[in-house]
């Protein structure tokens, strides 16, 4: 019987061994009509993605098999030409935040109705939206421009208002402009981090003082990130950057003055990372461009620490068992013998 228990153990093994499951899961995004998308989010109400439109003011929802679904298309007078350059969500007040461009202006919509809200004219950009955040504390809204170094912080209420805006032109080493946003809620001094599109560059900025502080690499080299259009955050010291044909994760000490390259996943040859999302700031999710349209894949960065390892160490400790039944089984012959001849005199009559 003993000798059994260690393929007991490899058969429990493979049951829970390395599985089709730990693939990461990926929607493939089908539509009757050729899509454009510049923007993900995940809507916490209606458990789906949203995505939005790069060829007009569009935002859809992507059910679990990837069909796609006009949730709202802001059509008026005044913004023919209009597509999404970013969107977001406010979680706490059940809102999605869209950044617009040509012309530029941010809206909010209510998450269950798609009724909008309030909308705001954004001038000051000069450009397209790179990237939106929001501070779940307030509701503030936060935009980049995606030409210049500045981030406007409007308040999406009534009319609509602009509270600030924050110049980093003079601390930024190319004329281009910034890519994603995100704001962190902390006790003390609440502030955004935002990227710099072309250069990487990640800059740390107060949200109520306004303070430039740029993020260095932890390590001394020179470069954190090579480039990056979105970022997206798991907790206030960890983030996914989607950076072109790469997707980063960075850890920071407790104030982002330094940070850490931790997880780099290359995707496909010829595809392109352009968005990324986490699911209630756990699981990431990158929206992947590829020739033949348009994905949303599981980012796994936990697949190899956790997973894996209990994986090793449940087959270790499978194979040291069966190791010791045996050398029980072949050190105590005597035993077995003993047994055998037991049971040979029961079988006599
Ligand atoms: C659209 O144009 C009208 C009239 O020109 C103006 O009152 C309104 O504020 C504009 N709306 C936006 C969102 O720009
Ligand atoms: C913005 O829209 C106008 C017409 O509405 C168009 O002529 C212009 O090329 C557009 N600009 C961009 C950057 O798409
Ligand atoms: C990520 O990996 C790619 C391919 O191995 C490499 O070219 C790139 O420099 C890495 N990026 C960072 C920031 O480590």
């Amino acid at each position: 019987m003993s000798i059994m228990l260690p393929f007991f153990f490899l058969f429990i093994f493979f049951l829970l061994g390395p599985t089709p499951s730990s693939a990461p899961h990926s929607i493939t995004i089908s539509s009757s009509t050729p899509l454009r998308l510049s923007s993900l989010a995940w809507d916490p109400i209606g458990k789906q993605f949203l995505v939005g439109s790069s060829d007009g003011p569009t935002i859809y929802a992507v059910s679990d098999s990837g069909m796609v679904q006009c949730l709202l298309s802001d059509i008026s007078p005044n913004n023919t030409g209009a597509s999404v350059a970013a969107i977001n969500v406010d979680h706490v007040r059940h809102r999605l935040i869209v950044a617009f461009s040509n012309s530029s202006y941010v809206a909010a919509y209510d998450l269950i109705s798609y009724r909008k809200i309030c909308a705001l004219p954004l001038p000051q950009l000069d450009s397209a939206p790179g990237g939106v955040a929001v501070d779940m504390e307030n509701g503030d809204v936060f935009v980049t421009s995606s030409r210049r170094g500045i981030v406007l912080k409007v308040r999406l209420d009534g009319d609509g208002s602009l509270i600030s805006e924050y110049d980093i032109e003079d601390e930024i080493s190319d004329d281009q402009g910034l890519g994603g946003i995100v704001h962190v809620i902390n006790d003390q001094s609440p502030y955004i981090l935002v990227i710099q599109t072309a250069t990487g560059e990640i800059f740390k900025i107060g949200s109520n003082d306004g303070i430039v502080n740029e993020v260095s690499s932890s390590d001394n080299s020179n470069m954190l990130v090579p480039s990056g259009n979105a970022m997206a955050l798991h907790n206030d010291l960890s983030l996914t950057v989607a950076a072109n044909r790469n997707l980063l994760l960075l850890k920071s000490d407790v104030t982002w003055s330094r940070a850490s390259v931790n997880g780099n996943i290359t995707v496909k040859h010829r595809d392109q990372s352009i968005a990324v999302a986490t699911q209630e700031g756990k699981k990431a999710y990158a929206l992947i461009e590829s020739p033949y349209g348009y994905r949303i894949e599981e980012v796994q960065w936990w697949k190899f620490p956790v997973f894996r390892c209990v994986m090793y160490i449940l087959f270790g400790g499978c194979l040291v068992a069966w190791l010791v039944v045996l050398r029980k089984v072949y050190t105590n012959p005597k035993d077995d013998a003993a047994h055998a001849g037991d049971e040979r005199s029961l079988d006599l009559p």
